[in-house]
């Protein structure tokens, strides 16, 4: 074989096994793995960790040896036996109550976005979300679907907010926004984004508008109302007035709709908005030709299998902003995972 046909068979063989990593992590995370080896009191090896778990000692030897040799987990041989403890990845990211944990986001990725990607092709071929075949449930009401059930709205309430624990401060700081006092969190969620907003920018007061059932979620399972800066707004921001604010700030909400629903949106919110004040659009920002950077387009096609929108380009998100009255639109790259579009009144 050529060296040429070596480093492409490579490749492909990396592509076509990345399910499987993401399943090993995925299945770790659902098991607990994590969990148990961060709360016992010293390295475990695989008989323990299999009958604590309640899991096949076959299965958890597999799953363990894969886990190292991924970096999550290390091994050590004790009395002839491999003990296992998580690295400072999996100690950082991978369990529950770090500070920097992005376990629910994974949990939410295993359980809801792998089973929409497994009909990738049919999306393709059809244009639309996959929630039909993949909970057998219909998708015209974006969001009921996505909300199918009171678990699956605190799964993903609990996923989506994992980010901005990590990357809101960065994505936050993209432009000054001390020049605005009073914020509207368009589709804010749990309020992960607020509480990052209010302690970036101590001086400002955040309202999180969302719809009824999510506000009531993000009362009884989330922290964020308990600073007195930020407030809870119940409403439908395509037909219900909008609270009036300097800024609003609109966190991975265009890319889930299309075109026609952002202009719809955007106007409404325009007219809301105090003279003088802006919108920030937060997002994964295309390239300029709207072929990079590849996680961007991945997340495009995942808003493809998940529900009515697409990642956009600068270009993109100005006729989308401009035709509704806004100006100076400035784009800021982070260099994370989400960037940033700053418009004016
Ligand atoms: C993709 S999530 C983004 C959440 C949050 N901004 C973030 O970045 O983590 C979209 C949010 O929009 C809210 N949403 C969807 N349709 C809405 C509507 N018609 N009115 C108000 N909020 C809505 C959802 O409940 C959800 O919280």
């Amino acid at each position: 074989m050529c060296s040429q046909e070596g480093e492409g068979y490579r490749l492909l063989k990396e592509y076509a096994n990345g399910f499987m990593v993401s399943q090993v992590l995925f299945a770790a995370c659902e098991l607990g793995v994590f969990e148990l080896l961060a709360e016992a009191l010293e390295p475990l090896d695989s008989a323990a960790v299999s009958s604590r778990l309640g899991s096949s000692p076959r299965g958890t030897e597999l799953l363990l040896d894969t886990c190292v040799s991924l970096k999550l987990l290390q091994a050590a041989v004790r009395g002839g036996k491999a003990v296992y403890a998580n690295t400072e990845l999996a100690s950082t990211y991978l369990v529950r109550g770090s500070p920097r944990s992005q376990r629910d986001m994974l949990l939410y990725s295993g359980r809801t976005a792998y089973v929409c990607w497994r009909h990738l092709a049919e999306a393709v071929r059809e244009g639309r979300n996959q929630y039909p075949k993949a909970f057998g449930i219909p998708s015209e009401e974006l969001f009921s679907a996505i909300y199918r059930s009171e678990d699956e709205r605190l799964r993903f309430m609990e996923g989506l907010q994992d980010v901005w624990r990590l990357e809101g401060a960065s994505v936050l700081a993209a432009f000054d926004l001390s020049p605005f006092p009073l914020i509207c969190d368009l589709g804010g969620g749990s309020g992960a984004l607020a509480r990052a907003c209010v302690s970036l920018y101590p001086g400002c007061r955040v309202i999180v508008f969302d719809i009824p059932g999510v506000v009531r979620m993000a009362k009884r399972h989330f922290s964020a109302w308990e600073d007195e800066r930020i407030s809870f707004h119940e409403g439908d921001f395509f037909k219900d007035p909008l609270p009036e604010a300097d800024l609003y700030i609109l966190a991975r909400i265009l890319h889930d709709w299309t075109d026609a629903k952002c202009c719809h949106l955007l106007q409404r919110l325009y007219r809301a908005c105090r003279t003088g004040g802006g919108v920030l659009v937060i997002e994964s920002l295309l390239d300029a030709d709207g072929r990079g950077p590849l996680t961007t387009l991945l997340y495009s096609l995942n808003m493809l299998v998940q529900t009515e929108g697409r990642e956009r380009t600068p270009a993109q998100y100005r006729a989308l902003l401009a035709p509704a009255g806004f100006r100076d639109v400035q784009c800021r790259r982070t260099g994370g995972t989400y960037d940033a579009v700053l418009a004016r009144k």
